[in-house]
């Protein structure tokens, strides 16, 4: 596996790796859902590029950039297991030079919900990840569902700008009882962490209402606020249920439908989905 932290390094071990090439972009702190994006390229492609770079400019400034979680060297040897050939490891000042200054945005889709919530986050996302792809030049790029607006936002970029990227989204990695692998569950105290398994029980609700009829997109909102709110450590931030494509918020169920949600345990924000239809 190949380690590159310059881009001259990374274009010259971009040239020699065998076509198709499959990219996972990642902020690092690796746990089974990134690794579950690799063994998809893995399984697909000739080679697998990665990449870890702590995006300073999708945090808000109240966000967590300073404490995010980060341990390189046992990232690099996750990824080494896994079969990865190349990652490219930017620093800041690599990504961002102090006379940077350019910016790439989706404009509708990253105005409701993490958008709303999170301003000026998905033009940090989109900025990077428009970065990466002209660096790494891959011919398919993996994300993972856990990340439903993002996959969409990029979807967009990458048809808006012609990346000639095949984007490949990758279903949501669990913990045995619910939670969504995420970085951050590593801020949580084990009440908080019990207490986290409320995002999957507050989405069941919803499912199990949807697989027995319900289409009253209110009435399934409703199921995860209640579920949310029964949980003394868990504060709601927002649920929505919105059309898949458009991420506009429906009164009825018809076709494809997001249920998103944020919620705050203790200090953590979190955030889950699942995809109806
Ligand atoms: P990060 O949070 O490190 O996530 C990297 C990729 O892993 C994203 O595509 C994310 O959706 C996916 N992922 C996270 N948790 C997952 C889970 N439980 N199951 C499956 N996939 C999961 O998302 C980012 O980094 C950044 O915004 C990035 C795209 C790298 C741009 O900086």
């Amino acid at each position: 596996m190949k380690i590159v932290t310059t881009l001259p390094e990374l274009r010259s071990a971009r040239r020699i790796l065998p076509e198709p090439v499959g990219f996972v972009p990642t902020m690092g702190t690796l746990h089974a859902g990134h690794i579950s994006l690799v063994q998809a390229a893995r399984a697909e492609c000739a080679s697998v590029a990665a990449s870890i770079f702590v995006n300073p400019t999708q945090f808000g400034p109240t966000e967590d950039l300073a404490r995010y979680p980060r341990d390189l060297p046992r990232d690099l040897a996750l990824l080494e297991a896994a079969g990865v050939d190349l990652v490219w490891t930017p620093t800041p000042e690599v990504m961002y030079p102090s006379d940077f200054q350019t910016w790439v945005e989706v404009e509708g889709l990253t105005r409701p919900l993490e958008g709303e919530l999170r301003p000026g986050h998905f033009r940090g996302v989109t900025t990077v990840v428009a970065k990466l792809f002209n660096a790494v030049g891959p011919d398919k790029a993996y994300f993972g569902q856990k990340d439903a607006q993002q996959a969409a936002v990029i979807r967009r970029m990458t048809k808006d700008l012609d990346f000639p990227i095949e984007i490949v989204v990758c279903p949501t990695l669990r913990e045995a009882d619910g939670l969504a692998m995420s970085s951050r569950n590593t801020y949580l105290n084990p009440d908080e962490r019990q207490a986290a398994t409320v995002l999957f029980r507050a989405l069941s609700a919803a499912k199990s209402a949807y697989d027995s009829g319900e289409r009253d997109a209110e009435k399934l909102r409703a199921l995860v606020r209640d579920t949310v709110n029964a949980e003394p450590l868990a504060r709601l931030q927002y649920v929505s249920c919105a059309d898949d494509d458009t991420l506009e918020e429906l009164t009825q169920v018809t076709g494809k439908a997001l249920l998103s949600m944020a919620v705050y345990v203790g200090k953590t924000r979190l955030i889950d989905n699942f995809v109806m239809g």
